[in-house]
């Protein structure tokens, strides 16, 4: 693959959030020696050092009653060498959907041969876990992990720590395109080779995100997006005094991390998830508020934005579910302690004109949980580790 260098950085304290890179060449060749200067502005990165990462890597698909077409085009989407997890939170009762994603992953990886694992959500197993290990904050009053996509993500991140995998990247199940998920992984690999610390996050942008009505648009922000963007970006500069528009990947649901980092953030409930984690790596190591790990502090947290060659296309679930996404997650960055007059007003605003809250009101306080480093692994393993087996889709090993 071939990707541009990052040709602008903006440092806050110690994080660096590298300037959107642009994918130039999905295959860029065989690997040979460069021309002197050929990498100044451009990076080649071999295959070899891609697949590198990718076998370090837990790719995690949240699902929730998707189509089966769907789910299991993205799988075939996702680089042999990355183990998969997909954790569904699909319906069981009047149709057992997630039986039947139990029996598409199965065939697929027996004529595959590859590595998948499948749990869900609401599996009482790893809801015990995590209460064992002492994270007990994504359960609800059933004592099962509650619903949402974060909730599902944060779980991943525990079974991640139990592979000992040492990346984790998240894609959607409803991505229309086998080819884009390809080359997402293609991006998350691309950036964590060139990252300079071990504390590292990849958020893709996406190039196009189409609107298919009668004809189809090349749109490229979502309207959530937009204004997320906007308002993180207030934020910043208004605490580094300089302003900028550096942030374009506020919402990315598609990005990655090194459990280094993960293991660090806080994350916010449901949609509010993506926002929420720039805001804790803000806080936690943009300087202003004291540094949340001394060795994270000393490498520095990179964050990478890349742009992918392909359009994204995914289900569309109407404007309502806008409003769903917009609202939490703007209240993560209005109830930051780092959030200022200025841009609180700027989260008010927005909030008003796509009338998400009425006048006077303030956006809730979003329910976050704290980061997973302080959890017992050792127990989560414990208590997991058998079930875990049992969940391989790759049963005649
Ligand atoms: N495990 C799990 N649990 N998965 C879930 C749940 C849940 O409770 N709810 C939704 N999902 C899955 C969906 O099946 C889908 O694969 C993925 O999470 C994203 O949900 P969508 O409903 O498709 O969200 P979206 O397309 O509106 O928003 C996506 O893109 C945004 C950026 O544009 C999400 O990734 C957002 O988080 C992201 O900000
Ligand atoms: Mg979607």
């Amino acid at each position: 693959m071939r990707i541009e260098r990052p040709r602008y950085t903006e440092r806050f304290g110690a994080v660096r959030i590298n300037e959107v890179q642009k994918v130039l060449e999905l295959d860029s060749g065989r690997a040979k020696e460069m021309a002197p200067y050929e990498d100044i502005a451009v990076k080649k990165v071999e295959e070899d050092a891609i697949k590198n990462f990718e076998e370090k890597m837990l790719i995690v698909i949240p699902t929730k009653d998707e189509k089966l077409k769907l789910l299991e085009g993205v799988i075939s989407g996702i680089p042999h060498e990355c183990p998969i997890l997909v954790i569904s939170n699909s319906q069981r009762k009047r149709i057992d959907r997630f039986r039947m994603e139990k029996d598409t992953l199965n065939q697929y990886c027996h004529f595959t041969r590859r590595q998948a694992y499948l749990i869900h959500q609401k599996d009482p197993v790893l809801a015990r876990a995590l209460g064992e290990s002492g994270y007990d904050y994504i359960l609800d009053k059933d004592g099962l992990v509650r619903d949402g996509k974060a909730e599902g993500m944060i779980a991943a991140i525990f079974i991640a720590m139990v592979l000992k995998k040492d990346y984790i990247g998240f894609i959607d199940a409803d991505n229309f395109s086998p080819g884009a998920v390809w080359e997402y992984v293609k991006c998350y690999a691309s950036g964590f080779y060139m990252a300079r610390s071990p504390y590292a996050m990849v958020r893709i942008v996406w190039r196009y995100k189409p609107k298919i009505s009668e004809g189809i648009y090349f749109r490229k922000w979502g309207r959530v997006s937009e204004v997320t963007n906007r308002c993180m970006n207030s934020l910043i500069s208004v605490t580094t005094g300089f302003e900028t528009d550096i942030i374009k990947t506020s919402n990315a649901g598609e990005h990655a991390m090194s459990l280094k980092l993960a293991g660090l953030l806080s994350y916010a409930s449901r949609f509010a998830v993506e926002p929420q984690e720039l805001i804790s790596i803000f806080e936690g190591f943009g300087g202003v508020l004291p540094m949340a790990c001394k060795s994270a502090a000393k490498h520095g947290v990179e964050v990478f934005q890349i742009e992918t060659r392909s359009p994204h296309i995914h289900e569309d679930r109407g404007s309502e579910h806008l409003q769903d996404m917009l609202l939490p997650g703007l209240a993560t960055i209005y109830h930051s302690p780092l959030c200022e007059k200025e841009t609180k007003e700027k989260v008010l605003t927005e909030l008003l004109q796509q009338k998400a809250i009425g006048s006077g009101e303030e956006p809730p306080v979003p329910w976050i949980s704290p980061p997973p480093k302080n959890i017992d692994i050792q127990k989560f393993t414990k208590a997991i580790g058998e079930h875990l087996e049992s969940s391989s889709a790759l049963e005649d090993k």
